[in-house]
């Protein structure tokens, strides 16, 4: 399985966003001009926190969170944060499928992570359940067409990293998720306007869940 820990302790990753770059962050922002623009946003597998760093600086008034399993990671981007003097900005160590914060966010915010979660129906629950009520889940997810992709497309120590969305133990559909969380979905790509944009198609759905 994919070990993050030791991903991010090589020095020198790359500050990257893994779905979308920084271009992510503006679809965020169309996001909120469409359900309303909220208290506080959460990203759990944050990352590197690309999307984080950006709406924080843009939106001054946004508690933004980022969560990650990895120490090193959120440890760099607590610093950095502090660095750029971003006091809206907070990260901590915490992890799906059972995230241990009891904090409630207006959007959780989960993109490029569940393909990598033990566990992701679980992990879908727990999610749903930091969401406040009236709030959105953006949950981007695997599915059959992602492991169809991934299996004609990576290699190597790369397949390993998708073990768990090759071997089929993490595939997703909206119907899960509905299920799971016993709410509707909509399609967040088609909500933004953003299924031209490149990195959209089939192999990265992404849905919105109210509550
Ligand atoms: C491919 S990166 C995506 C980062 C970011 N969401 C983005 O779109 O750029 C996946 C992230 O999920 C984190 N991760 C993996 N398993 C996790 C878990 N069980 N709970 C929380 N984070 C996890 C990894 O440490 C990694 O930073």
């Amino acid at each position: 399985m994919m070990d993050w820990e030791r991903f991010y302790d090589r020095a020198n990753y790359d500050r990257c966003a893994y779905i979308g770059g920084g271009r992510m962050a503006d679809l965020v922002e169309r996001f909120f001009e469409r359900e309303g623009t909220p208290e506080n946003f959460a990203s759990v597998g944050c990352g590197p926190a690309v999307v984080p760093f950006l709406l924080a600086e843009r939106h001054p008034d946004i508690d933004v969170y980022g969560f990650d399993i990895s120490e090193t990671v959120v440890r760099d981007n607590a610093e950095k944060a502090t660095e750029e003097g971003l006091e809206n900005l907070h990260f901590a160590v915490d992890s799906l499928p059972n995230l241990e914060t009891d904090q409630k966010f207006d959007v959780v915010y989960c993109v490029a992570t569940l393909y990598f979660v033990d566990e992701p129906r679980r992990a879908i629950e727990n999610l749903y359940s930091h969401v406040r009520s009236g709030g959105h889940l953006v949950l981007n997810y695997p599915n059959e067409q992602s492991r169809r992709t991934f299996d004609r497309e990576f290699e190597g120590r790369k397949r390993e990293s998708f073990e768990l969305v090759l071997s089929g133990a993490n595939i997703i559909s909206e119907d899960v998720v509905r299920d799971v969380t016993g709410a509707e979905t909509r399609s967040y790509w088609e909500l933004i306007d953003a299924e031209d944009e490149e990195f959209v198609d089939s192999a990265t759905p992404c849905v919105v869940v109210e509550k």
